[in-house]
């Protein structure tokens, strides 16, 4: 039976994504409510290292639930990575009595989390923030659904402009290797074509889309690119929308693209009602997770109901596109 945890500290890392605010703010007002003491740790594992940590209390999280960004701040701390960073922000942990951890950020937030939980035996809980979506164990991650819909809305404009002029448009998306956002974001702006990691479409593959597309005299053209979708495989290095076009403009000679591609807006924003909801869900649980025992796990939510995978697995394994989704993605844009 593990020892009983009494002060949780919670920080947020790695990218930032609308709703972490959300999480903290059940995070800290669930731990009142149980009776435990609860400290923010600023910038991520930067800020346990620096020792920058304050204790919160409810009136710390008022008026959060609707702010993107998180009040915390974040960082992707390179002096975690070593075991002397590690062992200083450990120190600093201990010197406050902080004996429960929640990490709020990827998979790469949590592999800080994991290590900490293995060197030292500190109990440490994973809430998936990340907008890309790209986390095992979880339908849904917090912030995803507002990069998504913020995709949308610059998407349904484009489109306005791509009509009037019977234009083709290819507009790049966040996801770094993942494609949830160009998925979701391009079914549902009707999208003729969705470029992703994970799928391996060609050139060749566009190319002779493009070209029926032009036989049926379909004129408007909306092409969604993943940030990490790599058009020639034998270049991997070679990725996103712009090298896309490029590629394409090479091959379609006389063709005019236009290239938009939406970067950093998708991370910010007020969260969906849907980013705030989950949060809270996930945050509440995290903190009935530390209390119970129930230790090493990301909190996520699977079919509607809470889901807890084992940290490690979190960090290894991906989430798939499902091929059914890219069968809806060809059938409904013909
Ligand atoms: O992981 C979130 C994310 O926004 C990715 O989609 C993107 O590739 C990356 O972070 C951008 O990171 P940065 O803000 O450091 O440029």
């Amino acid at each position: 039976m593990s020892a009983k945890v009494t002060k949780i500290g919670v920080l947020t890392s790695g990218g930032d994504s609308p709703g972490m605010n959300a999480a903290i703010r059940a995070v800290v007002r669930t731990s009142i409510y149980r009776g435990l003491d609860v400290f923010g740790i600023m910038r991520g594992y930067s800020g346990m290292i620096e020792d920058d940590i304050y204790q919160m209390n409810s009136r710390s999280v008022a008026n959060i639930i609707q702010r993107g960004g998180t009040i915390l701040k974040t960082a992707r701390s390179k002096d975690f990575y070593n075991e002397d960073g590690r062992k200083k922000a450990y120190a600093n942990l201990v010197k406050r009595g902080i004996d429960g951890l929640v990490v709020i950020g990827g998979d790469g937030s949590f592999t800080g989390a994991y290590k900490l939980s293995k060197e030292f035996g500190i109990p440490c809980i994973g809430l998936p923030g990340t907008i890309d979506k790209d986390l095992y164990g979880t339908d849904f991650t917090i912030g995803f659904d507002t990069a998504a819909n913020t995709a949308v809305q610059a998407i349904d404009k484009i489109r306005d402009t791509a009509e009037s002029h019977d234009r083709l448009f290819v507009v790049e998306v966040m996801g770094r290797h993942a494609g949830y956002i160009a998925l979701h974001s391009g079914i549902a702006t009707g999208a003729e074509n969705i470029l992703m990691p994970e799928v391996n479409t060609t050139l060749d593959d566009m190319v002779a889309s493009l070209s029926e597309q032009e036989k049926r005299k379909k004129l408007v053209n909306l092409v969604i690119v993943a940030e990490g979708y790599t058009p020639d495989p034998s270049q991997p290095h070679l990725k996103g929308a712009a090298e896309t076009t490029r590629l394409m403009e090479e091959r379609l000679k006389g063709l005019e693209i236009r290239v938009t591609i939406l970067g950093h807006i998708q991370r910010g924003g007020p969260p969906s009602c849907m980013d705030r909801f989950i949060a809270s869900r996930m945050g509440f649980h995290a903190v009935e997770c530390l209390i119970e025992g129930r230790h090493n796990v990301m909190v996520g939510i699977l079919h509607n109901n809470m889901h807890y995978t084992p940290l490690e697995i979190a960090i290894r394994e991906k989430q798939k596109i499902s091929e059914d989704w890219m069968n809806i993605v060809k059938i409904l844009a013909s």
